[in-house]
């Protein structure tokens, strides 16, 4: 049996990886994109409904390996495609349309997530599934639930590309690179997230104690509301202009992916299983996650304000009246 016939065990033996993308969409193809032009794995499969879509990006895809590290990218509508991938990232599901609120894309994406996850588990019952599509904690919750799978191999993307937006307007403030801004978006990936400014730090130097480079000024309250408004309203912004977002959302998954597949251990904030985080039970939201080879294997308990841990608890609530809403 050789690495060349593409079977689960022989990529094991001959330490290759695979990466599945569910829905060849915008996020989707960028995703799988992203992940080419990283080496990310060694096999990318792309799957979705529409033959001739998922069979037209494929042959693009293939056509840019001159330029990227080495990938067998394949492709089709049969979830037979997904086998034995390490990893499945879930982006298929209804586009949010301007204006509309991830929380309302729910009654489509939780139907087309309980049609989706049993056939991917039996393809692909070792792999770590991350969920993109939207609302996404609603969906990682609703996969969780019908995979069947240890609640740690089934995350979202959570606000990975909040914290991103975040981290990355708090630089252009400040004057900084983005690398020197650690900050974190908690909560829904969406309308009730929450920028955490009291354990934000640039350079080392807490945030909320950040006097300024030479020049520039303080990121005083004014402007730390301002920032935190413009990242919520951030995809709301987009999608009226151009219909869609994707390159961020394609990064942000490359990266968690990538946190699976080398076993990074890294801390991010995805969306996981909550049971007793601060009293919160029962909900997938997102706080800092340790991610590694095993999924998203542990929260950390980061330190909140009164009124963050207040912001936090109703963001939950939010999204678990959403879960019962659809019995969940
Ligand atoms: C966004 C989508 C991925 O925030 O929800 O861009």
């Amino acid at each position: 049996m050789t690495a060349a016939d593409g079977t689960a065990t022989a990529r094991r033996s001959a330490r290759t990886t695979k990466l599945a993308v569910v829905g060849a969409g915008a996020v989707g193809t960028t995703l799988a994109y992203a992940a080419l032009a990283r080496g990310t794995a060694r096999t990318v499969a792309l799957m979705d409904t529409n033959r001739s879509k998922v069979d037209a990006e494929v042959l693009d895809l293939q056509h840019g390996q001159m330029f990227v590290p080495q990938a067998e990218i394949v492709g089709s509508d049969d979830v037979a495609v997904c086998e034995g991938a390490d990893v499945v990232v879930v982006t298929a599901g209804a586009k949010q349309r301007p204006g509309q609120s991830r929380l309302d894309l729910a009654e489509s994406t939780v139907g087309l997530t309980r049609e989706l996850m049993p056939g991917l588990v039996a393809v692909a019952p070792d792999a770590v599934y991350v969920m993109v599509t939207n609302p996404v904690d609603v969906v990682t919750y609703a996969a969780q639930k019908f995979s069947g799978l240890p609640r740690e191999r089934v995350f979202g993307s959570g606000t990975v590309l909040d914290t991103s937006r975040l981290r990355e307007a708090i630089a252009r403030q400040a004057g900084v690179a983005v690398g020197n801004v650690h900050a974190y978006i908690a909560g829904e990936h969406g309308d009730s997230e929450i920028a955490l400014w009291s354990s934000a730090s640039i350079g080392g130097v807490p945030l909320l104690d950040w006097t300024g480079l030479a020049g520039r000024p303080p990121l005083d309250e004014e402007v730390r509301t301002r920032i935190a408004a413009d990242v919520v309203q951030s995809a709301y912004r987009i999608i009226e202009g151009k219909g869609a977002t994707n390159y961020a959302i394609g990064l942000a998954g490359t990266r968690i992916i990538e946190a699976v597949l080398k076993d990074e251990h890294r801390v991010l904030p995805v969306s996981s299983h909550l049971d007793g985080y601060y009293g919160i039970d029962d909900v997938c939201l997102s706080v800092p996650a340790l991610v590694g080879r095993g999924g998203a294997t542990e929260t950390i308990d980061i330190p909140l304000s009164g009124g963050e841990l207040r912001d936090l608890r109703a963001s939950a609530e939010r999204v678990r009246a959403i879960q019962r809403r659809f019995g969940l």
